[in-house]
C-alpha cells in the first residue's frame, strides 16, 4: 500500500502568509501540518509516499527531503495546475502503480490518526473507503449518505437539505478502480475535478464504497480560524518539557513547552502553549494555545491564543495580541517617532483588527 499527500493548491484563503509559504508548511504547535500528516501516515505501516506538489514545490522539498528523517521513502509528484483533488490523483497514477492507496490531503489534522481506518480497508475487499465525521452544519461540508447496510450510496457537495450530518474528512482510500472513475468524470462548475465526482461515479458502477467514521477531531486548516483552531488542540496534546532556560523571577506553568535555547526572563507563561528554539520572551505575557517558532522576540508585550512564525519580534506593544496569525520576519513595535499614530507597512491580503 501507498501514501499520497495533497500539497499543492494555491491557499487562497490563508493569504498574505501562503503567498510566500506553502500553507502545509505553517506550524501548528511548532511542527508543519505536512509533517504531522507524513507522520500518521508512516504511523499507519506505510513507508512509500508520494507527495503531489504544486507552484510551491521547491520548498516542500527543500523542507521534506526524500524522506529519511521519518525512514519512509517520498516520491514527488508535479501537478502543473491545481486542477482539482481528483487530477491529483490522475496525475500520480503512474507513481502509484497498481497498488491501493491511501490518500490524505496536506493541510488536513486529525487527531488519533489513521491505523485503524487503514487495518480496516486492508482486510476488506472495499474498492474504496471514505473517513467521515459528524459535523453540526452539514450544508458547509461534502455530505455522505449511507444506506441500510452502512455502505456510501450516495455524496453531496454543500447540500441545502442534508441527507446525514456525516461530513467528508480530507483523507480517503482506494483501489485502482479509483483511475477509470478520474478519467470518467468531467470538471465541475469551478472548473476542477472534484473527487467527490469520482467517488460518486464508483458507488454509481456498483463499486463497494464504505466509510470510516472518525470519532475525534479533525481540522482542515485551510483557514486562518481553522488553523488557531488546530493550534489549540494540538497544544492541549502535546507532552510538555522545559529543555531551555527560564529565569527565578518568571512564571512557567506545567503545560508549557520550553525548546532547546529559547529563554523566559521575568515573564508569565501559561499553557498549553509552546515557546520555540532560540526565542526569547522578555518581561511578557504568553498565554494558553500560543505557538511561538523558532527565533522570535516577545517583549513587553501580551500574546494569547496566536501563531508567531520564525524570526518575528513583538515588543512594546500596549495591547494585549489575540487570535492573531503573524508571519515570517514580522515586526511588531511601538513608534518613538511623533505624531502618535499607526504605521504599517503590510502586504497584500493583510488583516489587521484594530480597537
Ligand atoms: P484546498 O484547500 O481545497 O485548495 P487550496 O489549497 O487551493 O486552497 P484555497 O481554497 O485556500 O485556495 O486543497 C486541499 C489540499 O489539497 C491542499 O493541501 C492543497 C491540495 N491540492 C492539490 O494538491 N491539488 C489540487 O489541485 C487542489 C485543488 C488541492
Amino acid at each position: 500500500m501507498k501514501g499520497l499527500i495533497l500539497s499543492g493548491g494555491r491557499g487562497t484563503r490563508l493569504y498574505p502568509l501562503t503567498y510566500t509559504r506553502a500553507k502545509q508548511l505553517i506550524p501548528v504547535a511548532n511542527k508543519p501540518v505536512l509533517f504531522r500528516v507524513i507522520e500518521a501516515i508512516r504511523d499507519a505501516g506505510i513507508t512509500d509516499i508520494g507527495i503531489v506538489v504544486g507552484e510551491t514545490a521547491d520548498e516542500i522539498e527543500a523542507a521534506v527531503g526524500h524522506g529519511e528523517r521519518w525512514e519512509v521513502q517520498i516520491t514527488y509528484v508535479h501537478q502543473d495546475e491545481p486542477l482539482g483533488l481528483a487530477h491529483a490523483v490522475k496525475v500520480s497514477q503512474d507513481y502509484l502503480e497498481n497498488e491501493p492507496f491511501v490518500m490524505f490531503l496536506g493541510d488536513n489534522v486529525l487527531q488519533g490518526g489513521i491505523v485503524e481506518l487503514v487495518q480496516q480497508f486492508r482486510a476488506s475487499d472495499w474498492n474504496s473507503q471514505i473517513v467521515l465525521t459528524r459535523v453540526e452544519h452539514p450544508e458547509q461540508y461534502g455530505v455522505a449518505e449511507l444506506n441500510g447496510e452502512g455502505r456510501v450510496v450516495r455524496l453531496v457537495e454543500k447540500p441545502k437539505e442534508p441527507p446525514s450530518d456525516l461530513a467528508l474528512v480530507g483523507i480517503y482510500m482506494f483501489d485502482p478502480h479509483i483511475y477509470q472513475a478520474v478519467a470518467e468524470i468531467r470538471p465541475s462548475w469551478r472548473g476542477e475535478l472534484e473527487i467527490t465526482d469520482a467517488i460518486q461515479w464508483l458507488v454509481e458502477h456498483d463499486y463497494k464504497v464504505f466509510p470510516y467514521i472518525h470519532r475525534g477531531w479533525w481540522i482542515d486548516t485551510g483557514a486562518p480560524a481553522a488553523m488557531l483552531e488546530a493550534n489549540s488542540l494540538v497544544l492541549e496534546e502535546l507532552v510538555p518539557s522545559v529543555k531551555g532556560y527560564v529565569d527565578r523571577d518568571s512564571e512557567v506553568d506545567t503545560r508549557v513547552t520550553v525548546e532547546e535555547g529559547a529563554e523566559v526572563i521575568n515573564s508569565v507563561v501559561r499553557g498549553p502553549t509552546i515557546i520555540g528554539q532560540r526565542s526569547r520572551i522578555v518581561n511578557a505575557y504568553v498565554g494558553p494555545f500560543t505557538s511561538i517558532y523558532h527565533d522570535v522576540v516577545v517583549e513587553n508585550s501580551e500574546i494569547e491564543r496566536s501563531i508567531v512564525l520564525e524570526n518575528s519580534t513583538i515588543r512594546d506593544i500596549p495591547a494585549r495580541i489575540q487570535d492573531s496569525l503573524i508571519g515570517r520576519d514580522v515586526t511588531l513595535s511601538r513608534s518613538p517617532i511623533k505624531p502618535k499614530a499607526f504605521k504599517m507597512n503590510l502586504g497584500d491580503y493583510s488583516q489587521v483588527g484594530i480597537l
